[in-house]
């Protein structure tokens, strides 16, 4: 806390409140005891001004494009660690040694199978199916599989539930890709590393051989650490909510991918490639430049702006590079959806609209491109998201659960309805 405080004056009366400094960034105005002290509540739609929850994991400089997983930057991990290393340093605070990181690996081999009952769950619904529809209908089904670790109060349980989650999520999601093109179910060999066997579980079949091109598994490595985490976002806040009530941990991961597959949050790398094929070619760029720009058009640039970055996103860095290096390898760098990518993002950043607004490429306009060419349908980006993002969400919930002075959430509002009235009976309305 800093001596620091803020006053508040109202009809004539002033109240103080403190002021709470953080590591880094914005400090807060402690308001917990407004509403006990002066009867009003603070109006915040949009969250834009309001820090729900004090937290280690995660730091954002909006404006300097700076991403940090416990104070490491996340290029310097995106380039030089690997997901499941990254996995541990969310989940536990500090990297690992050799022997711990190993250990944790082990843990989390032995849980990516999945529970035989669960494949019958897939038969349940439609081949055509979103893949986000189906994972978030297993992800929640998990609470009637692994009831042992269901109960929250349970830290044993908790780092179950996280372990299974984390392992399982590859195989979930992998499994409802399969069950969509109408192949086998493939399952997990632990003798992969974590992306490696992802790749292995959309892409093998039991009638051939099918090896892992090292510079793919990397960068669908890559992609997952890019993702990891990204502090107080849509889903991260709808999982912490969840969890406040004391729902189990599958029901809130579950909550979590819901709100993940809305176009303006994880879907946007789905909306952001169909944008890029829909355009086609460079000659048609301005035209749609044109249709951001218009008030009366609802169409927007994917995967272009962000609530926090105000400057390049440094995950789009991390994801354009990639993006060059695997169409390299697959001997199409002229690639006209690259083409029209980079094209659309020279234009936009020159253009007064969104050097005024500063509207950047977030992390969704090149990772399609690479999902794309490693031979995903977009209709599976959104899902590797939301793998990906598994363990940001634990890591926020182990957080929220662990904390002495958790509360149930519960926003209030600013009621603009109608004031009590008497019933009328239906004959005389
Ligand atoms: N294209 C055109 N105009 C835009 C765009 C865009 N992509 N994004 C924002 N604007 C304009 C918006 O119309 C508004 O203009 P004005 O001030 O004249 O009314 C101004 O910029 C501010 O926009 P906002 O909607 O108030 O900003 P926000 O912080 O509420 O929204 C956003 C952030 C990400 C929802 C928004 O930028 C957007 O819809 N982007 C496209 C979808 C997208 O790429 N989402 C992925 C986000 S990154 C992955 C993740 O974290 O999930």
């Amino acid at each position: 806390m800093s001596n620091k405080k803020a006053t508040l004056t109202l009809d004539g009366k002033t109240y103080e409140f403190d002021i709470l400094d953080g590591s880094v960034g914005p400090s807060v105005i402690d308001i917990r005891s407004l509403y006990a002290k002066t009867g009003m509540f603070t109006y915040d739609p949009g969250f834009t001004s309001t820090a729900a929850c004090d937290s280690t994991i995660t730091y954002i400089d909006g404006d300097a494009g700076e991403l940090l997983y416990r104070g490491y930057p996340i290029d310097q991990l995106a380039e030089d660690s690997h997901y499941l290393e990254v996995c541990y340093l969310l989940l536990y605070g500090e990297l690992p040694s050799a022997k711990v990181l190993k250990d944790f690996e082990l843990r989390v081999t032995n849980h990516t199978m999945i529970h035989e009952q669960m494949h019958n769950l897939y038969s349940g619904f439609r081949r055509d199916a979103h893949p986000m529809a189906i994972v978030c209908g297993v992800v929640g089904a998990m609470a009637a599989f692994y009831h042992d670790s269901t109960d929250v109060n349970d830290p044993i349980q908790r780092e179950i539930a996280s372990i299974r989650m984390i392992a399982k999520l590859p195989t979930i999601v992998s499994t409802a890709y399969k069950y969509s093109i109408g192949q086998p179910f493939v399952f997990p060999r632990n003798d992969l590393d974590y992306a490696s066997n992802f790749l292995h579980m959309c892409f093998s079949v039991p009638t051939e051989d099918y090896k892992v091109d090292p510079v793919i598994a990397r960068a669908m490595d890559k992609i997952f650490t890019l993702h990891a985490d990204h502090e107080q976002n849509a889903s991260t806040s709808t999982v912490r909510l969840s969890g406040s009530s004391d729902a189990n941990p599958f029901a809130c991961i579950a909550a979590g991918v819901a709100c993940l597959w809305g176009p303006a949050h994880g879907g946007a790398n789905e909306a952001a490639l169909n944008m890029l094929k829909e355009i086609g070619t460079v000659d048609r760029i301005p035209e749609y430049v044109a249709r951001a720009k218009d008030k009366s058009d609802p169409f927007r640039l994917m995967g272009f702006g962000h609530r926090v970055y105000k400057s390049y996103d440094p995950r789009a860095k991390v994801m354009q590079q990639s993006a060059k290096e695997v169409l390299e390898l697959m001997g199409v760098e002229n690639n006209p959806t690259l083409q029209v990518a980079k094209e659309l993002e020279k234009i936009a950043l020159e253009d007064p609209y969104f050097v005024e607004r500063r509207l950047y490429p977030n992390v969704d306009f090149y990772s399609g491109i690479i999902l794309e060419a490693i031979g995903f349908p977009t209709s599976m980006f959104t899902a590797i998201f939301a793998l990906s993002r598994t363990v940001g969400w634990i890591a926020q919930w182990k957080e929220m659960i662990g904390d002495p002075q958790k509360k149930i959430g519960r926003p209030r509002q600013l009621y603009a309805g109608a004031v009590a009235r008497d019933y009328i009976d239906i004959k005389n309305r």
